[in-house]
């Protein structure tokens, strides 16, 4: 928990709210993240995080408990890699008031610390300012570029490669 959010797993009773809030900041992600968009692509979506090879958690505001964005730790590979990808957006009108460092913040603490993780990865297409800001806040590097990494919405797409390690 942190002082003004609180981080829990994503559940079949947040749909309503997620699928409205997602909707409203469909400008806001534009094409850096793509989130589900109807009940039948929140249902795909919760059933992708099997706690193992993925975890899908949303960040909810301590007061009043609305949803201010959500962070996944994605493609989590154990033996001798022990890591994750991050991703993570904010909901409209929750954004820019800091609460999505927090809430990144404490998924890199859950990732370390309960999931034993050495390693979290954030892939940010070029250009994507906001989000290379938060992971620079939370201390992380840029390591490389990968030309046409991952494809969104149709289109492969360039991405600068960020990370953090547990050094602790
Ligand atoms: C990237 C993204 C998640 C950042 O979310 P956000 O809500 O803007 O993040 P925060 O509010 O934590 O931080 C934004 C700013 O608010 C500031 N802020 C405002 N009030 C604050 C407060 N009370 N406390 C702390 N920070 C505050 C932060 O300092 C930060 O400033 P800066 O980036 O101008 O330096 C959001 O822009 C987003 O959803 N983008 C589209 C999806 C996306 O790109 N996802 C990542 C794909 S790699």
């Amino acid at each position: 928990m942190g002082t003004r959010v609180l981080l829990r797993r994503v559940r079949a009773d947040d749909e309503g709210r997620f699928l409205e809030l997602a909707a409203a900041s469909a400008e806001l992600h534009r094409s850096w993240v793509a989130l589900p968009r109807s009940a039948k692509e929140f249902a795909a979506y919760l059933a992708r995080f099997d706690q193992a090879s993925a975890v899908g958690m949303v960040v909810c505001l301590r007061d009043g408990g609305d949803l201010a964005g959500m962070v996944n730790i994605n493609e989590i590979v154990r033996g001798s890699y022990q890591r994750g990808v991050l991703g993570y957006a904010a909901f409209l009108p929750h954004a820019g008031r800091g609460y999505m460092t927090e809430g990144v913040a404490l998924a890199v603490r859950y990732a370390f610390d309960r999931l034993g993780l050495h390693r979290v990865e954030a892939d940010i297409q070029p250009g994507n300012v906001d989000s290379v800001r938060l992971v620079e806040r939370l201390g992380f590097r840029r390591e490389g570029f990968s030309p046409a990494y991952i494809k969104i919405e149709g289109t492969w797409r360039d991405h600068e490669r960020w990370a953090l390690t547990n050094e602790s």
